[in-house]
């Protein structure tokens, strides 16, 4: 290729690498930068991206280019359009909304118009479940769409203007806290939580850990100070603190307000962690959807640096420790903690085998604690407040609060906090919602729960949930929630092992079957043994969760499946009657069976 060709991507690419120390750790952070910077990475810039940074091989930069949603090898368009697709976003017209940008904007959805301006698509939820319908343009999130907001988002791509010139009401996100308890309602200084453990010392805050019994808060509720003991007791010159703000599970939301509105409370608790495990570097995985709130993380970061509460002797003491944060780029499987690591390490989100723990063997190899956002915000005001004090609050085995994201048909979506033990009736009476005939708790990867479930507790006792609580009333089919659920995992299965890549598609298939009234006994017959099968044999919880909304609805909802059947005249395969009356009639005797 002429020199004059290779300049401009010379021109844009070089300086990320640089920026990046041409650290192959940091391939995924390089090329959402390419991607930033020319709306999509062209092979010219991953030709430079594998050369400039020294052993990284093309086929590597091409496997991680191709990995993730938000990255893509060929053009997309000057504006990028993506709309949210989660099921509370279809229930707010998401479908009609698309259908209407692609004609006011003349383009064909999945397709780049023919001038290269614009396209538009639709993509797993993007955190907004209580103010969708919503969606990115070019990586930033755009809330409440309505025909309104579409004809003036249309008007400014048709315009050309530039997204920082875009009026900012598109672009404004509501925290929506309707519920405060005990993680929202402490007033945490910064610096308060880690001035309290310098002063207890190491040993006695692990102590307080275990005095609070926290229990992780991003899925298998695994204890947080089991896990950090592990890890400070793992042999190793250095140990690392992983934040996981992944939240991919569809309707999940509360990890971005902490984010957004708690920043300072998270890095504490993840400041506390490093403390007490013996760490001195802490990274958060932030998913890319989220990107809009770079600028204020960087600023709340810088600010805690100068304040020396990160850094080189924090707060007067010996102890180090900092934080910087890696960014996601649209792969929900990320949120799969050795997936996440695998990823951070500048990869493809592929799970590990499940021996060696990450708290033995994590990222780089060494001791590693991954915990959800909430977890190291409620480890905050444990470092603050005492373990016996958090622990008061709550159930015996499920202590303190937890983040309920709350939406769908309901009159008030948003963030509740409740300590541990809430019934769901109580949750659905502060919420406003009328006439529910069921609710998801957890995403697609959790429980159905129907009428006759609305006085159980939310608690590791009884209903352990990531805190998604999506509402559905009596105007709604199941089916719908079970297409949405099952498309959302084939698209998200990393493909890595047959039970799942495969099973995730057939879920889908024999769906559509029975959604065109194809379906047969035999299809929903089949549907269960695959999704025992699934549960048994994928490789990881992607797999193994994926088929839970069927087996649900297998037992709550079985007549929705009865009436997609064809209807067929069932004859069975082999009549005795028939076969007995011809025998005889063949044989001109009574006794025919002796023929059969
Ligand atoms: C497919 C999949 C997606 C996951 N997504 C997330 C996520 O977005 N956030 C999260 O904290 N944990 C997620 N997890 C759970 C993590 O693997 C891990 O258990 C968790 O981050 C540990 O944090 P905790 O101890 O605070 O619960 C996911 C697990 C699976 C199997
Ligand atoms: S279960 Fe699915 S997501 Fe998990 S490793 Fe297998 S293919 Fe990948």
């Amino acid at each position: 290729m002429p020199e004059s060709a290779v300049a401009p991507y010379q021109e844009a690419v070089l300086p990320i690498v640089e920026k990046y120390g041409r650290d192959p750790h940091n391939l995924l952070q390089i090329l959402i930068e390419v991607q930033e910077a020319f709306h999509f990475v062209p092979k010219e810039a991953m030709d430079l991206v594998s050369h400039e940074l020294f052993g990284t091989r093309r086929i590597r930069v091409e496997g991680v280019v191709t990995f993730y949603s938000f990255l893509s090898d060929k053009p997309l368009g000057d504006y990028v359009v993506l709309l949210s697709d989660n099921i509370t976003d279809q229930m707010q017209g998401n479908r009609e909304l698309g259908d209407y940008l692609c004609s006011r904007l003349g383009v064909k959805l999945g397709k780049v118009r023919a001038d290269g301006r614009v396209s538009v698509n639709y993509t797993s939820c993007t955190g907004m479940a209580d103010q969708g319908p919503a969606g990115l343009i070019n990586g930033i999130a755009v809330t409440r769409l309505t025909k309104e907001r579409l004809n003036q988002i249309a008007e400014l791509i048709e315009a050309r203007k530039p997204l920082e010139a875009w009026p900012q009401e598109l672009f404004q996100v509501d925290d929506n806290i309707r519920r405060s308890d005990v993680v929202f309602r402490e007033s945490l200084k910064p610096g308060e939580a880690i001035q309290a453990c310098l002063a207890r010392g190491a040993a006695e805050t692990m102590k307080e850990m275990y005095r609070s019994d926290l229990r992780g808060r991003g899925g298998a509720g695994f204890k947080a100070a089991i896990k950090w003991e592990a890890a400070r007791d793992a042999q190793a010159d250095q140990r690392y603190i992983l934040c996981n703000a992944d939240e991919g599970e569809p309707g999940t939301f509360k990890d971005r307000v902490l984010m957004s509105s708690y920043a300072d409370m998270v890095f504490e608790g993840m400041t506390v962690a490093g403390y007490a495990v013996g760490a001195s570097e802490g990274i958060l995985y932030l998913r890319g959807e989220y990107r809009y709130m770079k600028a204020k993380l960087d600023a709340v970061l810088e600010r805690r640096r100068a304040a020396k509460l990160l850094g080189a002797g924090i707060l007067g003491s010996d102890f180090g420790f900092d934080i910087k944060i890696h960014w996601g780029a649209g792969a929900y499987i990320c949120g799969m903690e050795t997936a996440m690591i695998e990823s951070i390490e500048g990869k493809r989100g592929t799970p590990r085998k499940r021996w060696p723990l990450p708290v033995h063997e994590g990222y780089m190899g060494k001791p590693t604690v991954v915990s959800n956002v909430e977890t190291f915000a409620a480890a905050a005001v444990i470092g603050h407040r005492g373990g016996a004090w958090f622990a008061s609050h709550g159930t015996m085995q499920s202590t303190g609060t937890r983040l309920f994201c709350v939406s769908g048909d309901l009159e008030r979506p948003g963030i509740y906090e409740y300590p541990w033990g809430v019934t769901v009736r109580e949750i659905l009476r502060d919420c406003g919602a009328k006439d529910t005939k069921f609710i998801q708790i957890s995403g697609p990867s959790g429980t159905t729960l129907t009428e006759a479930e609305f006085d159980r507790r939310m608690s590791f006792e009884d209903l352990p949930s990531v805190g998604t609580f999506m509402v559905f009333n009596s105007t709604r089919d199941s089916f719908d929630m079970n297409k949405n659920f099952a498309k959302f995992f084939q698209h998200e299965s990393c493909g890595l092992c047959t039970p799942c890549r495969v099973g995730t598609t057939l879920l889908v298939q024999m769906l559509e079957k029975f959604e065109a009234g194809l379906g047969s006994p035999m299809d929903f017959e089949e549907l269960k043994n695959l999704s025992t099968f699934m549960k048994s044999m994928a490789h990881c919880g992607l797999g193994q969760t994926a088929p839970n909304h069927f087996l649900d609805a297998v037992n709550k909802f079985s007549s929705v499946f009865e009436s997609r059947m064809q209807a067929l005249e069932f004859k069975p395969a082999f009549d005795l009657d028939l076969a007995l009356a011809e025998a005889r009639a063949l044989a001109g005797r009574d006794d025919a069976e002796a023929h059969l």
